[in-house]
């Protein structure tokens, strides 16, 4: 960070705009951004036993006009993207009040949409009037810095957490209560204290560890939290006194996981190797022969790195599927080489390969 910046790991106290300004252009991985909503609440609003319901009434939610709200909006996004770097990317959260209105500017300031999440809450607030649907949902937009940038997105990682299944653009999570609502005089410190769970899976899936993470509108530090949670750096700015200081007692308690269960490793995907790439370095020989792991069935090589057996032919899979008599056979997994007397998998031989191969590519400087 170059001097003056605000430092990193650190809740500041202030407006977004000017501390932004002082951050250098490109040095930012993630953006989450929960800005004030311009919900234009001009009364109380009571529950049907008369109690009077904590909205965002506050006088950092309030603007003038849709037109002011506007050009803060773009002053702030357009910070946003010059700090951002190349691959990094934004989330902008929002309701019906202001999302329309943050999408539109966010594209003007040359984000480009890569998806809208709804974030489904599962316990919402009634609509207590009756008067209209309960308003269960906000939206989320995630954007890339630029229509064709290199953003970071660990698709794989999010289908493990989601048990095998594609992760969709409808996420259930409940609005933040129990122990992790910070509390103040009985009631909520914050009125918008959002879930550690939506923080959780926006920065596994957008972020690599040690990544900087910014919210510029920081609050009681829930990005901030799952971020340092997470082994992510962190940055948040904040402009009333009383949420910072909730921030800085709620990060003091927060423990970095140990690095080595931050490592992404399923996006890793190995690079894929043909049978044909054994033959052709002599790893494997045309003329040898393959065998089953009972020894049961064998199959003749050919130099186009086909295998015959019993006047069948066919590749290491199709030829397996064949005299296994299975519905279908990885190759891989069915033929052995025999080596010093002893049964080897092709499956062992093809690992050799890649690292072989990786070490040399290494040395080359490839
Ligand atoms: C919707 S809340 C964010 C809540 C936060 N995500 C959390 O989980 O606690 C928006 C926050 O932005 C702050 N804020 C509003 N305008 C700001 C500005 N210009 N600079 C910095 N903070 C600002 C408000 O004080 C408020 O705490």
């Amino acid at each position: 960070m170059k001097s003056g910046a605000p430092e990193i790991n650190k809740i500041h106290h202030g407006d977004c705009l000017d501390l932004m300004r002082r951050l250098p252009a490109g040095s930012v991985d993630l953006v989450f951004a929960d800005p004030p909503y311009n919900l234009q609440l001009h009364r109380d609003l009571f529950r049907p036993d008369r109690s009077r319901v904590k909205a965002v009434n506050d006088g950092w939610d309030k603007f003038e006009s849709f037109c002011s709200y506007d050009d803060f909006t773009r002053a702030w996004l357009l910070e946003c993207h010059r700090v951002l770097k190349d691959t990094g990317s934004i989330w902008a959260i929002g309701t019906y009040h202001n999302i329309f209105r943050v999408g539109a500017l966010l594209q003007d300031a040359g984000f480009w949409i890569l998806n809208d999440i709804i974030w489904i809450k599962t316990n919402p607030m009634p609509n207590f009037m009756g008067t209209r649907f309960a308003n269960a949902h906000e939206t989320l937009i995630w954007a890339s810095k630029a229509k064709d940038a290199k953003y970071t997105f660990h698709y794989r990682s999010m289908k493990v957490f989601n048990d095998g299944l594609q992760m969709r653009s409808d996420w259930l999570i409940p609005v933040c209560k129990g122990p992790e609502r910070i509390k103040e005089g009985g009631g909520k410190a914050h009125p918008t204290q959002k879930p550690e769970e939506l923080l959780y899976r926006i920065i596994i899936a957008t972020t690599n560890p040690g990544d900087l993470v910014l919210d510029p509108f920081a609050g009681t530090g829930t990005t901030a939290a799952v971020a340092k949670g997470l082994g992510r750096n962190f940055i948040g700015f904040e402009k009333e006194l009383s949420y910072v200081n909730l921030a800085i007692e709620r990060l003091d308690a927060v423990k970095p996981m140990q690095n080595s269960l931050l490592e992404i490793r399923n996006e890793k995907r190995l690079p894929r190797i043909p049978f044909g790439a054994l033959v052709a370095s002599g790893m494997v020989l045309a003329g040898e022969c393959l065998w089953s792991s009972d020894r049961k069935f064998m199959a003749e090589v050919q130099a186009d790195a086909s295998l015959v057996c019993s006047g069948m032919t066919g590749s290491i899979h199709s030829l397996g599927t064949l005299v296994s008599g299975k519905e279908r056979t990885n190759g891989w997994n069915f033929w052995y080489v025999e080596r010093d007397g002893n049964l080897l998998s092709v499956d062992k031989l093809r690992d050799d390969y890649r690292k072989k191969h990786q070490r040399n590519s290494r040395a080359d400087g490839l």
